[in-house]
């Protein structure tokens, strides 16, 4: 299997995203960190914890991260995702607590120990992983991919242009873009478009096992849009773990990525060059270099609700 490690913000489809990586034969979950996103970072811990024990796995290591953006402040997602961060659905408290490290003390580990490359999944703002890259940088030698969950090449949801995760920390997700290993990115433009139909989501609400159940409860959390009559919810998050497992189930282009710091109306945007000729910049007298990114640009969607 693929040694994965998450780093989340749970979330209701971060625990979609923790369900679906326990569970997949190919995939060996290796560590779960937590940062400041949805919800606060004690929130975020209690969410991994509750749904790792739903889904039968508690012996997967989870760390505290980050409580707060590099330079932002907060600026959690309850009308999103609940007052918990989890769509108030009642689960119960965990019945362990999180490593006495922090979160980029264990992704360290989690990284460095592991036999071959470790794939990192960051679906939450990247204050972690910057704080990891700029702390252990030794660790990219064992990282083969991350795919991460942010950014977007057209339209943003916390602002026109700009992702949620991306905009929470835009420096972090800076320093993510230039780490200099292959990156993909889920942003928003496949993020969207995976949707489980009702008729799916009912069948595993009504499930023996709690781990499905859950997953179930947890989609009709997640209304594909505010008009949606039925059962069907967005896989969101997960869809970036079914990209680990699945890559294929994705059409990608490797384009320069650059994220827009500027304070104002742009801030947090990631802006893709899609230019048949993204050299073309430097005609205009510009000398960027942006990093190339594996940008998502097309999903198979029935693939990815079969998958899931
Ligand atoms: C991202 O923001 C969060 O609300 C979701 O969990 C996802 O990671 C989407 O913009
Ligand atoms: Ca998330």
């Amino acid at each position: 299997p693929i040694p994965v490690v998450i780093d989340c913000d749970t979330g209701v489809d971060d625990a979609l995203a923790l369900l679906f990586a326990v569970r997949h034969p190919g995939l060996d979950l290796r560590a779960v960190t937590c940062v400041a996103g949805n919800t606060d970072v004690d929130g975020v811990v209690r969410n991994t914890l509750t749904v790792l024990e739903q889904a039968g796995a508690p012996q997967v290591p989870v760390a505290r991260g980050a409580e707060r953006p590099l330079i932002e402040p907060v600026r959690v997602a309850r009308h999103v995702h609940g007052s918990d961060g989890m769509g108030d659905l009642g689960l119960p408290a965990p019945t362990r607590r999180a490593a006495d490290t922090d979160a980029v003390t264990l992704l360290r580990h989690a990284i460095l120990s592991s036999p071959r490359p470790v794939t990192l999944v960051p679906t939450a703002p990247l204050t972690n992983i910057a704080l990891l890259l700029r702390t252990h940088p030794e660790v990219v030698r064992n990282i083969g991919r991350i795919v991460f969950m942010g950014g977007a090449v057209t339209t943003g949801n916390a602002t026109p242009v700009a992702e949620f995760n991306v905009w929470h920390d835009p420096e972090a997700a800076a320093v993510l873009l230039t780490a200099g290993v292959p990156i993909t990115m889920y942003g928003l433009d496949v993020f969207t478009r995976v949707v489980v139909p009702g008729a799916d989501v009912r069948r595993l609400r009504a499930s023996a096992e709690p781990g499905a159940r859950l997953a179930g409860d947890l989609l009709a959390h997640r209304p594909a849009s505010p008009a949606a009559e039925d059962d069907a919810g967005g896989l969101g998050d997960a869809g970036a773990v079914c990209a680990v497992a699945d890559p294929q189930g994705i059409t990608t282009g490797l384009l320069p990525v650059e994220v827009s710091l500027a304070p104002g109306p742009t801030r947090g945007q990631t802006v893709v060059d899609r230019r048949p000729r993204p050299g073309e910049s430097e005609i205009h007298g510009e000398s960027r270099t942006p990093a190339l990114v594996d940008v998502a640009l097309d999903v198979d969607v029935d693939r990815y609700v079969k998958l899931y």
